[in-house]
């Protein structure tokens, strides 16, 4: 079987774990990289090994030798390059979040059906990580039976990470879009995905990025600027389900708490389950409540190891062996949430949607 050839649209720095997985990959060629900035695009190509770099995507979905590309820019360019790059008869890698509003989702969702010999997977890292598939394979077994509740955490200290990342119009919004997407979507996923019927929430903006902190190191944007701030510090909100389930969540870039703190439990009628900070599953037998902690290689998310399996699932699927687990239709439903978050807040009243 010949190699998949690889364009990567995004040089910064979440690239370096595409590439990374790419070039583990024994069935990858990586074979062209692209950035608006020329130096850095050249530079990559030259440190690994990339025979094609390009400074406009367009031209390198014309490269008719590219079999598949990640897209790791801005999010408020997510739905043009994903629609592009589908049409161009690519398929996608596109990193969270999918995009920028529910109608781009709908859009990228339209590029795909339209597109049927391609497909595209959404950078959901986190589906990807021991503790999460453990998890699923138990829950999938009835283990937890219906879980009815989730909560999630993931609240930063310091960590705006500067440039576009705060800049809404690029962006999209602070830490719920960025770094709340992630635990939601470990949550929905785990609940079985059920529909969004209503959701409540509030963003503050109290205390900026806080870039006056010192001797204290956090994620930075590639080309990372702390002047411009128009994302919120802080956002919670509580997600109803069509199925009576709920999710309660709250994640912050800036916040005067003693510590950074990561924390994702699930709630069922048979049984529980952390999985965040660590993989351990709660449960009743013989009258008894039971802690147990599976003897497994990762208890918690290991970062390198979920992008090298969440890439080599796109190469498989790419190959054929089966069908992507994080599939455009789950982006939907999440800018669903995402946005229904922000307008909540806006509107200080709940947000209904549509069954
Ligand atoms: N899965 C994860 O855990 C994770 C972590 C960090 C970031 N991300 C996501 O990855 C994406 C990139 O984040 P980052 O931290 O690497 O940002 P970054 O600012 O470090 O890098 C973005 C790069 O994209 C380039 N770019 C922007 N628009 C472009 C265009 N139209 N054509 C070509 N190049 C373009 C920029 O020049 C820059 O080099 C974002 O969507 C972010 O949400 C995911």
């Amino acid at each position: 079987m010949s190699k998949v050839r690889i364009g990567i649209v995004g040089l910064g720095s979440i690239s370096e774990m595409h590439i990374q997985g790419y070039l583990k990959n024994q069935d990858v060629q990586l074979f062209a990289v692209c950035d608006v900035n020329e130096a850095r695009a050249k530079q990559t190509a030259e440190e690994f090994g990339a025979t094609h770099y390009y400074t406009d995507y367009q031209e390198m979905l014309s490269n008719n030798e590219i079999d598949a590309v990640s897209i790791c820019t801005w999010n408020n360019t997510h739905a043009e390059i994903a629609i592009a790059a589908l049409n161009a008869g690519k398929n996608v890698l596109l990193e969270k979040p999918l995009c920028k509003t529910v109608e781009e989702a709908l859009a990228i969702e339209e590029a795909v059906r339209n597109n049927p010999k391609q497909f595209l997977q959404i950078g959901y890292v986190r589906r990807f990580g021991t503790n999460t598939q453990v998890l699923k394979r138990f829950i999938d077994n009835g283990e937890l039976g219906d879980i009815y509740f989730s909560k999630a955490t993931c609240l930063r200290v310091l960590g705006n990470p500067g440039g576009w990342f705060a800049d809404k119009e690029r962006s999209g919004g602070g830490p719920l879009i960025d770094i709340g997407v992630h635990v939601i979507d470990l949550c929905w996923y785990l609940m079985g995905k059920p529909k969004v019927k209503s959701v409540s929430g509030n963003t503050y903006q109290k205390l900026g990025n806080r870039s006056n902190v010192e001797y204290k190191s956090f994620y930075q944007a590639a080309d990372y600027d702390a002047k411009q701030n128009s994302v919120e510090d802080l956002a919670n909100a509580i997600i109803r389900f069509e199925n009576g389930a709920s999710l309660m969540v709250d994640v912050s870039f800036s916040l005067h708490a003693k510590k950074e703190e990561l924390r994702v439990s699930l709630y069922g009628d048979k049984g529980g389950a952390e999985i965040e900070p660590q993989l351990e599953i709660v449960s009743e037998k013989n009258n008894i409540i039971l802690n147990s902690t599976p003897q497994i290689d990762h208890l918690t998310f290991d970062f390198a190891q979920g992008f090298q399996k969440e890439i080599d699932h796109f190469i498989d699927c790419v190959n054929g062996k089966g069908e992507t687990i994080a599939p455009v239709e789950d982006g939907v439903e999440m800018m669903k949430i995402l946005t229904g978050v922000y307008k909540s807040s806006e509107e200080k009243a709940e947000i209904h949607f549509d069954s």
